[in-house]
């Protein structure tokens, strides 16, 4: 299938490492998460508007039915608010998290009954607990993949008891930079994962798995690569005693 990201052979001066569950921080010679902001900084604009009507909806109302009816929801990697709007006009109370502060500023103006801060997945600052869903669509593909499980315990810690996880990745097993056709050739770091160890990351973090799909294939020219979903609960505290 042909993918309208491709990935750089061996980007120069730039070493990647990729071992899944390695012990501690990925060693990448760059900082990846400099990468990321700087790719959504530099496009907030066109990120915004190419992808505001892309709403996965199958999955928004899987995830919605599950959830505490009116309950906390974070949606995690927000960008401009799509989802959060979504969640809000479902009665949900919603906050919303995004590395790119320009991201976050669109939010905000586009979804006022919600609260959005600028804020790194792998330094979440919520106490356990927090929330009774956490929705995480397309954002640890920005993610080393060695770290991709200590981030996934982390949401899990930050659920309520019987609260649902939202995952959404990439199919695949490589990490690095890329060139993104969609805008300009620009540069972006990501990761692909494979459905057995998007399942392994989530019964590693304690979580019970209620629904992950096999890989869907291209949905449009812009959602062109292979994607899986995952749907997972924390196990009921006081059903455990
Ligand atoms: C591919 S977009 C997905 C946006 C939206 N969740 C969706 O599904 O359309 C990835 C988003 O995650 C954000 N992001 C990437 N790495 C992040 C991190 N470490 N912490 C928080 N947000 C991050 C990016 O800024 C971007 O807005």
């Amino acid at each position: 299938m042909q993918c309208a990201i491709s990935p750089l052979a061996e980007p120069r001066g730039l070493s990647i490492r990729p071992k899944l569950y390695a012990k501690g921080r990925t060693e990448l010679s760059f900082d990846y998460l400099q990468v990321t902001r700087e790719f959504y900084e530099d496009h907030a604009e066109e990120y915004a508007r190419k992808t505001a009507g892309m709403f996965d909806q199958e999955w928004l109302d899987k995830f919605a039915s599950l959830v505490r009816p009116n309950g906390r929801i974070l949606d995690v990697g927000c960008a401009s608010g799509r989802d959060s709007g979504w969640f809000v006009s479902n009665g949900f109370q919603v906050e919303g998290i995004d590395v790119s502060p320009a991201l976050i500023e669109r939010a905000k103006k586009a979804v006022p009954n919600a609260t959005f801060s600028v804020m790194d997945l792998a330094n979440l600052q919520y106490p356990p607990e927090s929330f009774d869903g956490i929705w995480c669509s397309c954002v640890l593909l920005h993610i080393p993949r060695a770290e991709a499980p200590s981030v996934v315990a982390s949401l899990a810690r930050i659920l309520r008891s019987s609260g649902i996880l939202y995952i959404l990745v990439k199919e695949g097993k490589s990490e690095g930079l890329e060139q993104d056709a969609r805008y300009g050739n620009a540069t972006k770091f990501s990761s692909y994962f494979k459905v057995d160890e998007l399942h392994e990351m989530i019964e590693a973090a304690d979580l019970k798995i209620r629904l992950i799909s096999d890989m869907h294939e291209k949905v449009d020219d812009y959602r062109a690569s292979e994607r899986i979903f995952a749907l997972a609960q924390k196990p009921d505290a006081q059903a455990n005693g």
